[in-house]
């Protein structure tokens, strides 16, 4: 069956599914998305989700043409029709069709956009063996100029960071702030793991405050692992014992080198595994069912 993409309560083929180019999200990066998982046909953790994307939306002063229960309903529409089990979903709010100029106030309506795909995982042997991070020489926005808890449609500053690492041979970037602080990856939060300790670098740095990265938080927590957020520099990680990053696509995944350093005894730790572990049974607890006969 072809994939069949929700626009403003209508269901358009990939090759009709289409928004104006006059709408600010095209001209401008001027929207917000999110990225849910489905996991054995229930959304999981829509409802944090839905709120992040709702406090990114109030954060730019754009209103979405549906509440939280309309969204949930499409939400689940989508994925019903696209028979998905097991997959992704991107949601897209836009600005709307306005002028060529900035203005956003002259968009009257914003559209809301749902693809329910299937999902392309990063390969198994990261999973296993880990990952290798390169630091690259953009850094993450500065939260004055924008703040990265807004999950915007702008995403520049994690593209050029992703453009760095694929041209050194990397598939994710480590990113820092001005102070040399490290805030996050391209498009993952990162953690490490020093003396049976968790260290993850705070929001206020300028990190999105990832869903998985909160459940990795409450799960270390219930173990009996304290996560710390403070800021750290590349010295921790380099005596740090393990690292590992968390996103909605990528889950948990270990990382085992970065800037050609191994970390740790350069291969996934005891505590990543475990977490791994506590993660993916959780995947199957929290989420939101799409199919009456579940
Ligand atoms: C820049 C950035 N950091 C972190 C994350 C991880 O967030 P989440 O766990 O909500 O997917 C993402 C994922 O979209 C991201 O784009």
């Amino acid at each position: 069956m072809s994939l069949q993409i929700y626009i403003d309560g209508n269901f358009y083929s990939r090759e009709d599914a289409k928004i104006s180019v006059f709408d600010h999200t095209f001209l401008y990066g001027d929207g917000v998305f999110e990225g849910v998982r489905v996991y054995e046909g229930c959304i999981f953790r829509l409802q944090q989700h839905l709120e992040r994307l709702l406090d990114s939306a109030r954060y730019i002063m754009l209103e979405i043409p549906m509440d939280i229960h309309e969204l949930t309903a499409a939400m689940v529409e989508a994925v019903r029709k696209n028979d998905i089990r097991n997959g992704y979903i991107r949601l897209v709010c836009t600005r709307g069709v306005g002028t060529l100029g900035l203005a956003p106030w002259l968009c009257p309506k914003g559209s809301v956009i749902i693809i329910a795909d299937s999902i392309k995982l990063y390969p198994e042997e990261y999973y296993e063996n880990g990952l290798a991070l390169i630091t690259v020489p953009t850094q993450r926005n500065r939260v004055e100029a924008l703040n990265a808890r807004v999950k915007s449609c702008n995403y520049l500053n994690n593209i050029l960071a992703k453009i760095e690492a694929h041209n050194s041979g990397h598939i994710e970037a480590l990113m820092l702030d001005q102070n040399g602080y490290v805030v996050e990856c391209s498009g993952d939060n990162i953690f490490l793991v020093k003396k049976g300790e968790i260290l993850t670098p705070p929001t206020y740095l300028g990190a999105l405050e990832g869903i998985t990265r909160n459940i990795v938080i409450e799960l270390a927590t219930k173990g009996n692992f304290p996560v710390k957020q403070e800021p750290f520099t590349r010295f921790d990680i380099f005596t740090a014992d393990e690292v590992f990053l968390t996103g909605t696509a990528a889950e948990i995944i270990p990382v085992i080198e970065l800037d050609k350093r191994p970390i740790g005894e350069g291969k996934p730790g005891p505590v990543t595994r475990s977490l791994i572990t506590a993660f993916r049974e959780r995947t199957l607890i929290d989420g939101h069912q799409v199919y009456p006969d579940g």
